[in-house]
């Protein structure tokens, strides 16, 4: 949500930041602008993606006040005001030639507009940045770092601020509270970033900033004329933190396309391999055991909790959902999802033995952020089943696991569902082993998770078919998806990902839930997608599509290979390896995905990039 990249080093900025802006394009893409110090400040913002930005900027480089080797620049998804070029960032302050980029919303920005305006500045935006600009321009005193220092104490709300002033020309200062922002260090440069993506081909030395530190970075000719880069970490109230520099693990091949036309179809096809990761050195089938490293310290709390809640939103929630069918089914101990969002203003009972669990690709999501807070604030326990290694949840949770899926970039969201399901299966299969599950069991349904890689492979052979019956309904505007039981949460997610991208209405739900009222909507030709794979339901679930088609709804059915009968039923099959019930929608989902994939594709939508949509959602 909103991306920003800094540059202060011996290089040119323009390309380089342009080049790192272009990598964070999946965290918002209404807008861009950029700044760049080159004796004076110059900035360019453009509505639309960061392209045109470029040509924008192109068209100007000839003048050479773009050729400076400090700058900053932003890719916008709009919170406060409309997608213009005025409310673009960066924005600047009405005095003193500061500009501030900035991912987030300062909550009490009227009250300081207002106050602002007393004093007698002007504002030409409606965004809650500029007036951040102007309060940091009204205390500047010659300054900067202090001047943001001061600012910051000022504003309540969530951000990722990097900020530079024309009377400082060879400083850039930046701050975090709630988003994200990470400072690269090279050799004489200093790369800030949303996220690592932007910075890895650079350098992979790097820290991240915690809640409240600001960091002033800056040259200066040392004695021999020589520029010597610098750095320091304070708090917004002045008191020096050390930061902890680490290696970035992250491959540039991992954010790359590689020959694939969109992300989302690259990452729906590492599914197999990145789910290979994800278990790697977790599982020992022969034992019925396993490891989870970071939980070790916590297996006797897993052993005796009284409730586990499961918290999270969008995709991850539908992970979360299975994840309750998971631990109720298989480590017997009472289960509950929750929307991050709600969960957090309600008034939560944790009880003595709770457990909370946050789910979440980025470990960035504002709501997902704050109900951990809530919960830890009430005495859970709280753990993390989280994609983005060093990422806040990640941080701020007692322990957790990772999901080692590799960076997720396309904004729907697939392989890292798949990864979050499993490694809920896994914290499942670790409690159950300590409470009531045999090895034997347990060792059954390990040697079947080491199967899933290549049963994904077999349906991703699959995907021309898909396609092809994907097409067959793609102009039908309303679709229903249905499943029950573990695959419940399914059809929440296949619903999920078709509206996400393709813009059809779809709504999932239970498929018994259906004849409560949705029933009412099925007409001639309407889609109806009933996962159907075999289980305990399997025969209700038939009865369900005998009540859709007998309303003339044409059925898709994800059943189980070897499952003929069902053909006769519904006007299309597409058909996922056999496998437990507990582990079903590890495999039910990708055709789904799939087919969402090639609903967009057909329509001509930005596969990545689809409307209103970010990737990180960092704000309430
Ligand atoms: C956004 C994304 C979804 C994602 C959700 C939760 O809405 O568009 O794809 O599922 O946030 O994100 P998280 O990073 O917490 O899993």
């Amino acid at each position: 949500m909103c991306g920003i990249v800094a540059y202060l080093g011996n290089k040119p900025a323009r390309s380089l930041l342009i080049e790192g802006l272009k990598r964070l394009e999946y965290r918002g893409y209404d807008s861009a602008g950029i700044a760049i110090m080159n004796g004076k400040l110059h900035v360019v913002r453009a509505v639309g993606r960061v392209g045109t930005l470029e040509e924008k900027l192109d068209q100007l480089a000839a003048r050479g006040e773009y050729d400076g080797t400090l700058g900053m620049c932003h890719t916008r998804w709009a919170t406060h005001g409309g997608v213009t070029e005025v409310n673009a960032h960066p924005h600047r302050d009405d005095r003193h030639g500061i500009a501030v980029v900035h991912n987030g919303i300062i909550e009490n920005y009227s009250a300081l507009k207002t106050y602002l305006k007393e004093k007698g500045h002007a504002f030409s935006s409606e965004t809650d940045t500029e007036v951040l600009a102007v309060l940091i321009g009204e205390l500047y005193e010659g300054d900067l770092e202090a001047a943001v220092q001061a600012a910051l104490r000022e504003v309540d709300g969530a951000y990722a601020i990097t900020v530079i002033c024309e009377k400082e020309p060879d400083t850039l200062v930046v701050a975090r509270k709630g988003s994200p922002l990470i400072v690269g260090i090279g050799a004489d440069e200093y790369v800030v970033a949303s996220d690592a993506a932007a910075i890895i081909s650079h350098t992979t030395h790097a820290f991240a900033l915690d809640d409240y530190n600001v960091v002033k970075l800056w040259r200066a000719a040392g004695a021999d004329g020589q520029m010597v880069y610098e750095f320091r970490t304070s708090t917004i109230h002045n008191v020096p933190v050390t930061p902890k520099i680490e290696q970035l693990e992250l491959d540039l091949e991992q954010i790359e396309l590689g020959g694939y036309q969109h992300f989302m179809l690259k990452e729906i096809f590492e599914q197999p391999q990145s789910l290979r990761n994800c278990m790697s050195g977790r599982i020992d089938a022969k034992d019925g055991k396993v490891t989870l490293g970071g939980l070790a310290n916590f297996a006797r709390d897993l052993t005796r909790a009284k409730k586990v809640i499961l918290t999270a939103q969008g995709t991850a929630l539908h992970a979360a959902m299975i994840g309750r069918y998971l631990m109720e089914d298989l480590a017997k101990v009472q289960a509950q999802t929750e929307y991050a969002s709600e969960f957090r203003y309600r008034n939560p009972i944790i009880e003595d033995g709770t457990v909370v669990i946050a789910v979440s690709q980025s470990g960035e999501t504002a709501d997902t952020l704050a109900a951990l807070h809530e919960a830890k604030d009430r005495g859970a326990l709280a753990l993390g089943v989280v994609n983005v290694v060093g990422s806040s949840i990640a941080r701020q949770t007692d322990a957790g696991v990772y999901l080692r899926v590799g960076p997720e970039i396309g904004v729907a969201s697939t392989k890292a569902f798949l990864g979050q399901v499993s490694v809920l299966t896994l914290i499942t299969l670790f409690m159950a082993r300590r409470r009531m599950m045999s090895a034997d069991h347990c060792a059954d349904l390990l040697r079947e998770m080491e199967q899933i890689p290549a049963k994904i492979e077999r349906i991703l052979e699959q995907a021309p078919r898909i396609k092809r019956v994907t097409e067959k309904y793609i102009d039908r505007e309303n679709w229903l998806f249905l499943g029950r039981g573990y695959n419940f949460p399914t059809a929440l997610e296949g619903a999920l990902k078709l509206k996400e991208i393709s813009y059809i209405h779809a709504e999932g739900m239970p498929a018994a839930e259906m004849k409560h009222g949705p029933i009412a909507l099925i007409n001639e030709g309407m889609p109806a997608v009933f996962i159907a794979n075999k289980g305990r339901q399997y025969e209700k679930v038939l009865s369900n599509i005998h009540e859709v088609r007998a309303r003339g709804g044409h059925v898709i059915a994800i059943a189980t290979e070897g499952d003929e009968h069902i053909a006769d039923h519904v006007q299309d099959v597409l058909y996922v390896p056999e496998i437990s019930e507990p582990l079903s929608p590890m495999l039910t989902v990708v055709p789904l995905q799939i087919m969402a994939y090639y609903a967009a594709l057909a329509r001509g939508h930005d596969v990545d990039k689809p409307r209103n949509l970010a990737k990180s959602v960092t704000v309430e």
